[in-house]
């Protein structure tokens, strides 16, 4: 197989939505049979080889798309109940708004809470992501530090996707909803562009509060999960490795930790919304990097 090929297929592999497992699954195949792909990519001019990395427990490390240092064992003991209560107007047209877009989710998927959660990851991903490219942008117009806000929000972004990238693996989404996911992102990636720029304390509520049903959704889902309508299946092999989750790890134990995730979420975005009702730039306090 010539370097050109090889170059293609690495690129389709890095750009496909499923690389990170696929793309972890290939170093893996290539290290352990000393396959010719992982050499020949090396051996590309303008390539950069990765040094050796591995487990904990000396085992090669599989994925690409995130390393041992960037993983985490999440923090069960968050309070899950903590909600915001609207007081301001704009309050609660974030909330009435949140608990509007639940509707047409509820009569879409009604119990089917793994394909719900797939779908949600996909745009649930999305807010951090213009967050920080937007606080990116600023600081780079007024010449002045986010406070860590830029890293905090992409921070969330990344493990958004990463909630993603786990329930693809327990989930395979069907044409039509990868055409839903077409038409949503279109529209909310737009729509919270515009908001962020007209009101970023709006934008940061309506997140809280999306991250306040996303955690109620979570909970269904560990409900159905423990009476049995749903399989308590093992968890893939990407959850084990982000969330540094025992190797008999179920699904349970995965839906456990994100929705633990999706605790932290919601408060550090009620905190940015709270720092801006408060008439404050997001800079002046320092961002809750790292939180997990
Ligand atoms: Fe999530
Ligand atoms: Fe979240």
């Amino acid at each position: 197989m010539n370097r050109l090929v090889v170059t293609k297929r690495l690129l389709r592999f890095s750009t496909s939505s499923a690389s990170c497992s696929r793309l972890g699954r290939m170093m893996m195949s290539s290290s352990v049979d000393g396959g010719s792909e992982e050499k020949k990519m090396v051996s590309s001019y303008w390539g950069i080889s990765r040094p050796k990395i591995a487990r904990e427990d000396g085992t090669q490390w599989p994925w690409n798309c995130f390393m041992p240092w960037e993983t985490y064992r999440a923090d069960l003991s968050i309070d899950l109940s903590k909600h915001h209560v609207p007081k301001t107007f704009t309050d609660k047209v974030a909330y009435r708004t949140v608990k509007l877009l639940r509707i047409p989710t509820d009569l879409f998927f009604k119990r089917r809470y793994g394909c719900r959660a797939m779908m949600l990851e996909t745009v649930a991903a999305v807010p951090g992501m213009v967050g920080g490219m937007l606080l990116h942008l600023k600081s780079l117009r007024r010449f002045q530090h986010s406070g860590g806000w830029i890293k905090a929000l992409l921070e969330e972004a990344e493990n958004e996707r990463m909630h993603l990238m786990t329930m693809v693996e327990l989930v395979q989404p069907k044409w039509y909803e990868r055409l839903l996911v077409l038409t949503v992102q279109g529209v909310f990636f737009n729509a919270f562009f515009v908001l962020y720029m007209l009101s970023p304390k709006v934008a940061h509520r309506v997140v809280g509060y999306l991250e306040e049903e996303a955690i109620h959704s979570y909970t269904e889902y560990l409900k159905d999960i423990e009476d049995g309508k749903i399989e308590n299946v093992p968890a893939p092999a990407i959850a084990k490795d982000y969330w540094r989750l025992p190797k008999d790890s179920t699904l349970k134990d995965v839906i456990t930790v994100i929705r633990a995730d999706e605790a932290h979420h919601r408060d550090v975005n009620h905190f940015a919304s709270d720092i801006q009702f408060q008439g404050k730039d997001l800079s002046e306090a320092p961002a809750p990097i790292g939180y997990h």
